[in-house]
Formats: structure tokens, C-alpha cells, sequence
């Protein structure tokens, strides 16, 4: 379980994330959404402490893991798939799965082999460079990678953005998949459609603050956020 309360985030002097309260229970699917600059990555990196200068308490699993460095929280099985992909340009699509190291409790880890059959769009593209795939494609090599490390905690930063239709139909199954076996995952989107079929429980960020939580039902009948902070 990921509990987050009372988080401030800060680059330098500006101070991005006002008082975030946030839960992702065990298991539990959560979607963050927000326009542009709302602070989504924002709040993705002082997860990961990668970036900002993060206040207040993060804890996974009943542990603080503010005083973790990044390489430490994805020991401890948090993956963190970043909005510019990370990608390793000089390794093909088999290697940049192959590198990939599990966390503390990952038990016995999917092949590259088994994680492409799951990927059919990548499969044939397996001895191809990272950095001569399309953006699309990369995107779908680094929910691969995230998912061959069997994660406990998916963190996504807005996996759909620039893809076409029926990639992102695609990529439903394949983070329903990801979270069949007890995975939890913190979803930050743009894409209301993607979101409410990946997700069961909605916050709407703003200006770094959060400015609605609750089931999806519920954000349906708000119609005031919904014109407000989303546009629709
Ligand atoms: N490295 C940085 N230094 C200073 N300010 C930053 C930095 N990164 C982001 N910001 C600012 O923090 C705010 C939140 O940005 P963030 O990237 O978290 O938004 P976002 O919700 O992810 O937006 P998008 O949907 O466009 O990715 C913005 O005002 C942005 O300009
Ligand atoms: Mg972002």
C-alpha cells in the first residue's frame, strides 16, 4: 500500500505540489489526471525521488521511503515508467529487456522471450534499436520493461500520449494484465477514456492541488469539476 500525506514539492524556489493526501491501496488501481503542468510527473518523481525536493510523508508498505534513493524505491518493487520513456538508444528491444533487474520480491522473472509473445507490435522488432523506434513503439517497450520485472507498484506518466487509437485500446489489456497478479498501479493521464477502463478510483489535480476524489460515478455526477478542471 502507498500512502502519501500532506506532500509538498518544490524545483528550487517554486513550490509545484500543495498538500497532496494520496492513497494506492494493495492491489488498488488509481488514476491521477490533470491538464498540462497540473503537476502529474511532478507528483510521479517525488514518488520515485526523482527530481523535485519532496515534503511530507511517502510511505510503501508502512515504509518512510523518503531518505531512498530512486534506485532504492525500485528495489523495492515500485516501477516507474517516466513521460520521456528512458529507453536505452544503443541496446535493441530484446537487450533493453534483458538488463532489466527484479526488486527484493519478484520471484521468478518472465523471459524477454515471454514478455514479447505478450507484446505482438514488438515482437518482430526485437533486434531493433531502441533509438530508431518510433515513439509509439517505445512506449510499449517501456511498459514491457515495466512489466517484466513483475512490479508491485506500476507508476505510468501518461502511457497513451501521442499513440494511435488502437494501440491505446491495446494497451488496456496489457495494464489489466500487468495488474492481475495483485500489482497496484498510480495512473497519470490525460486520456478519461484510458483512465476509467485501467482504473477504479479518480483524484483530478490542479495547480498542484488535489481538487477531486472519488469513483469515477462520482466524477461523472461533478459536473462542476468536470467543466471546470477537465474541459468537458
Ligand atoms: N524541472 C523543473 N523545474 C522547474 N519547474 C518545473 C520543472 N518541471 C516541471 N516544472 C513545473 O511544474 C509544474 C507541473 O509540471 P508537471 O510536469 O508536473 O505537469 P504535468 O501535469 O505532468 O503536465 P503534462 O501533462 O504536460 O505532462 C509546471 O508548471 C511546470 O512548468
Ligand atoms: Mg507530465
Amino acid at each position: 500500500m502507498l500512502e502519501v500525506s500532506g506532500l509538498n514539492s518544490y524545483y528550487g524556489e517554486s513550490h509545484i505540489l500543495h498538500g497532496i493526501d494520496l492513497t494506492v491501496p494493495a492491489g488498488g488501481r488509481v488514476a491521477l489526471i490533470g491538464r498540462n503542468g497540473a503537476g502529474k510527473s511532478t507528483f510521479l518523481k517525488s514518488l520515485m525521488g526523482a527530481g523535485p525536493t519532496a515534503r511530507g510523508e511517502i510511505r510503501w508498505d508502512g515504509r518512510n521511503l523518503k531518505a531512498m534513493a530512486p534506485y532504492a524505491r525500485a528495489r523495492l518493487g515500485m516501477a516507474f515508467v517516466p513521460e520521456d520513456r528512458r529507453i536505452l538508444g544503443n541496446l535493441t528491444v530484446f537487450e533493453n529487456l534483458k538488463i532489466v533487474r527484479g526488486h527484493t520480491s519478484s520471484g521468478r522473472m518472465a523471459t524477454p522471450e515471454e514478455i514479447l509473445d505478450q507484446f505482438p507490435l514488438l515482437k518482430p522488432l526485437k533486434e531493433r534499436l531502441g533509438g530508431v523506434l518510433s515513439g509509439g513503439q517505445q512506449q510499449l517497450l517501456a511498459l514491457a520493461r515495466a512489466e517484466i520485472s513483475n512490479p508491485r507498484l506500476l507508476l505510468l506518466d501518461e502511457p497513451t500520449e501521442g499513440l494511435a487509437p488502437v494501440i491505446v485500446e491495446n494497451m488496456v489489456a496489457d495494464v489489466q494484465r500487468i495488474c492481475r497478479n495483485g500489482c497496484s498501479l498510480l495512473l497519470c493521464e490525460q486520456s478519461l477514456w484510458f483512465s476509467r477502463r485501467c482504473t477504479d478510483y479518480v483524484h483530478v489535480i490542479d495547480s498542484g492541488r488535489l481538487v477531486f476524489s472519488g469513483l469515477w460515478q462520482e466524477l461523472d455526477a461533478a459536473e462542476d469539476v468536470m467543466k471546470r478542471y477537465i474541459g468537458i
